[in-house]
């Protein structure tokens, strides 16, 4: 029987809503975002020390760009199965979008940050944030000049790992949805809950990298996939 699921995301549960994926045309006809831009000059602490304009440009135009995006079928399933499920959940995305959180999901856990938070590399607090961080406003909380995107990059640790294992230890079900698998330690996460005796199950629109891991894989578009899916495990309550 199921009771505790642990759902990663990934950017291909976005993709629909129009942002850009990391790796890949997204099924939006665009390029991966990572065709567009070298990593390491945007997304390493080497490249903020470096070239702080830079980076902070690009994350203002990718902060700007999310607040016009909405949520999409898929992230309104997760929502309503979050509402709906009695048993454990947690929805840990890579995403540093709000969309799950627009579509109404409450047990969302955001490992590599938020763009809609600013992060003082002097005070440690962390504030909302919409508009630029480019002209080096102020922090909320101390005043001084030194926020950055409270977005995870290379070389940093991810967030609230503990609670992620956690989560995992107790999984029943772990569903993967709209990631490649290519980025550590979140790509290990199938291994890891199937080590610990979880059914794990893989939505994605190809194979991934991660594809052979999983007990099943089933292609498609996130906005057909996970409302069918969400559907039947409702139903099977
Ligand atoms: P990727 O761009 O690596 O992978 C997106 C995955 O989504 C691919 O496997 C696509 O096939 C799939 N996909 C695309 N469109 C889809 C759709 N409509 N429905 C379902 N699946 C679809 O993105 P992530 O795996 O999220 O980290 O990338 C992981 C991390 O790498 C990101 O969080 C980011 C990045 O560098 C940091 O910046 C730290």
């Amino acid at each position: 029987m199921i009771r505790n699921i642990v759902i990663l995301t990934g950017a291909g549960v976005s993709a629909e809503s129009g942002i850009d994926t990391f790796r890949d045309a997204g099924g939006q006809g665009g390029q991966g975002l990572w065709e567009q831009h070298r990593v390491e000059d945007v997304a390493t602490p080497e490249a903020f020390a470096r070239d702080p304009d830079l980076v902070l440009r690009f994350y203002d135009m990718r902060r700007a760009a999310i607040q016009t995006k909405q949520p999409n079928a898929a992230h309104a399933a997760l929502a309503r199965l979050d509402a709906a499920w009695p048993g454990r959940l947690l929805i840990v995305t890579q995403n540093v979008d709000d969309l799950h959180e627009r579509a109404g999901a409450r047990r969302v856990l955001h490992m590599h940050g938020e763009h809609l938070l600013a992060w003082c590399t002097a005070c440690d607090v962390r504030s909302p944030w919409t508009g630029p961080l480019l002209d080096r406003p102020p922090c909320p909380a101390c005043g001084t000049r030194a926020l950055r995107p409270d977005v995870v990059w290379f070389g940093e640790v991810p967030y609230r790992m503990d609670a992620i294992h956690a989560a995992l230890r107790d999984a029943d079900l772990f569903v993967s949805i709209g990631t490649s698998g290519a980025v550590y330690p979140a790509a290990g996460f199938v291994r890891l809950a199937r080590d610990l005796g979880a059914r794990t199950l893989e939505l994605n629109l190809e194979a991934s990298q991660g594809s052979r891991w999983f007990h099943e894989s089933r292609l498609g578009p996130a906005t057909e996939l996970v409302p069918a899916w969400v559907d039947r495990l409702l139903a099977q309550d």
